[in-house]
């Protein structure tokens, strides 16, 4: 990530003109229709020192944080420790449908979603993060079948959406009015890799970088927030990428 100390609002107006450069460059990532795949970068998940990230550095139960499809939109890479099955029907909040591709990795049990709520487009920063994945049931006092007491969900404690990651991110409870966006995942056995390469429910992000530009520029210290993710994208734990969890 560019770091740079005399980031200012001039550094701003010259980040919103590169970012319409980037997207001349690559208008795939601007035509998103909401819900279909849009296939974006082919991107391999590195760790910290730039290493392909093995499917079994992923302790089962964490959350990770990669950015993708741009190098300023963060995701969530989890490894549920469950096997999931791919074609949960999702749809959009203004209708459009899509199929979730599934979990990958040798059990079919990691996967990725956008780390941008639904509902108010809450996301983790370096300083605070008010959405995360909860493995353990928060309520472990009164065992039932409500996602309190059966963990393994993505929530945000804004406005309290809860989303399934087991299936596509589907809505469990809460405001958000549709899934969080789904990263699509591929696993290459013989090189033992992740690789991302499409978004699903995509115009999420687009809304988000219009909305919080700025922040982001701020945050990420780069002038090109729309550029896209190439090559390689770095993994950092979440207890890393943010100092505090909020919830
Ligand atoms: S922003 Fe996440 S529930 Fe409102």
């Amino acid at each position: 990530m560019a770091e740079s100390d005399s980031f200012d609002r001039r550094k701003f107006i010259k980040a919103c003109v590169g970012a319409g450069a980037a997207v001349a460059a690559d208008p795939s990532l601007m035509a998103q229709p909401a819900g279909e795949l849009v296939p974006a970068e082919r991107v391999r998940l590195v760790d910290a020192d730039e290493k392909t990230l093995l499917p079994e550095a992923l302790a089962v139960g964490q959350s990770y944080v990669f950015h993708y499809p741009y190098v300023t939109t963060p995701c969530f890479l989890i490894d549920l420790g469950l096997p999931t099955e791919p074609g949960a029907e999702l749809e959009t909040s203004d209708g459009r449908p899509y199929r979730w591709s599934g979990g990958v990795g040798p059990g079919r049990s990691i996967v990725a979603f956008s780390a941008i709520c639904a509902h108010r487009m809450s996301y983790p920063t370096r300083n605070v993060s008010f959405i995360d994945y909860r493995h353990k049931p928060m309520n472990t006092e009164a065992p039932g079948n409500d996602w309190w007491s059966r963990g393994q969900v993505i929530y945000c404690c804004s406005e309290g959406s809860v989303y399934d990651p087991s299936d596509g991110a589907r809505v469990l409870a809460g405001p958000a009015p549709q899934p969080l966006a789904a990263v699509r995942l591929e696993y290459d056995d013989d090189e033992k890799a992740l690789y991302a390469t499409g978004v699903y429910g995509g115009d999420m992000l687009e809304r988000f970088l219009t909305e919080f530009g700025f922040q982001v520029a701020l945050a990420h210290k780069r002038d090109d927030i729309r550029h896209p993710a190439r090559n390689v994208t770095t993994v950092w734990p979440m207890s890393e990428y943010s100092r505090t969890g909020a919830c």
